[in-house]
């Protein structure tokens, strides 16, 4: 019987997929998860969790506003054909993740894939992720370092034990996170977790990673995937 449940499970967690449709929303389905999320600042102000604000009913189907002009956030309302939204796809065949900055310290290896930074600000807390790296044979830095890089949600930050040879992921449940950040101000993008499947318009699968952001905004330049376009520099 529990293989049963389990492969029903899989069977639906296989089935799970987003897509993007031309000029308008993601089409969500295989009833993906869908949380609210909000960054917390520790004393220090610097980023520090994530704390639930919300957990959506589950629907088999939906469709997340990607225009950034629905009146029914974080789901489309229709608006985007009225304001003639052009949500063209620029992320091509994602070159940019061939080919990330290096940082190699003692013990760890960050890849930084800077396109990616969606301003979630995680990799600033203890000096930042780049100086913990180069200290990484220092316990307490090795520890600071993997959390930062884990809670990055766009991916842009991944670490590798160069012991193991193995990159560090979170385990994360397919499910795509609306993340808000109160204390800013901001809007951030979605964050699909646990490799869900990216299709875009026109028929391509993107690079399935554990951690991706999608512009919920309309205004990243490497659609459909955040760029940090959202925060006011
Ligand atoms: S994509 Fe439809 S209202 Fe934004």
């Amino acid at each position: 019987m529990t293989g049963k449940n389990e492969n029903s499970g899989d069977a639906r967690e296989n089935s799970m997929k987003i897509t993007v449709s031309k000029d308008g929303p993601f089409i969500v389905s295989g009833g993906v998860p869908l949380i609210q999320e909000e960054i917390c600042n520790d004393e220090e102000g610097y980023c520090r969790n994530w704390r639930e604000a919300k957990k959506f009913p589950v629907q088999e189907q939906y469709a997340l506003c990607r225009c950034g002009h629905s009146k029914n956030k974080p789901f489309c309302d229709g608006t985007h054909a009225k304001v003639h939204f052009e949500g063209t796809e620029t992320a091509g065949n994602e070159s940019y993740l061939r080919h990330p900055k290096i940082i190699r310290g003692p013990e760890l290896e960050l890849a930084d894939y800077e396109g990616l930074c969606v301003h979630a600000r995680f990799c600033m807390r203890a000096g930042g992720i780049w100086n913990l790296t180069a200290q990484s044979d220092i316990p307490d830095a090795k520890k600071t370092a993997i959390e930062e890089a884990c809670n990055c949600p766009s991916g842009r930050l991944v670490i590798r034990d160069r012991k193991t040879g193995e990159t560090v992921e979170p385990e994360l449940e397919k499910s795509i996170v609306i993340i808000e950040y109160p204390a800013r101000g901001e809007h951030g993008p979605l964050w699909v977790r646990g490799g869900i499947p990216v299709v875009s318009s026109d028929g391509k699968i993107y690079t399935v990673r554990n951690r991706v952001t999608l512009c919920r905004c309309g205004k990243s330049g490497n659609k459909p995937f955040c760029d940090g376009s959202h925060v006011q520099h």
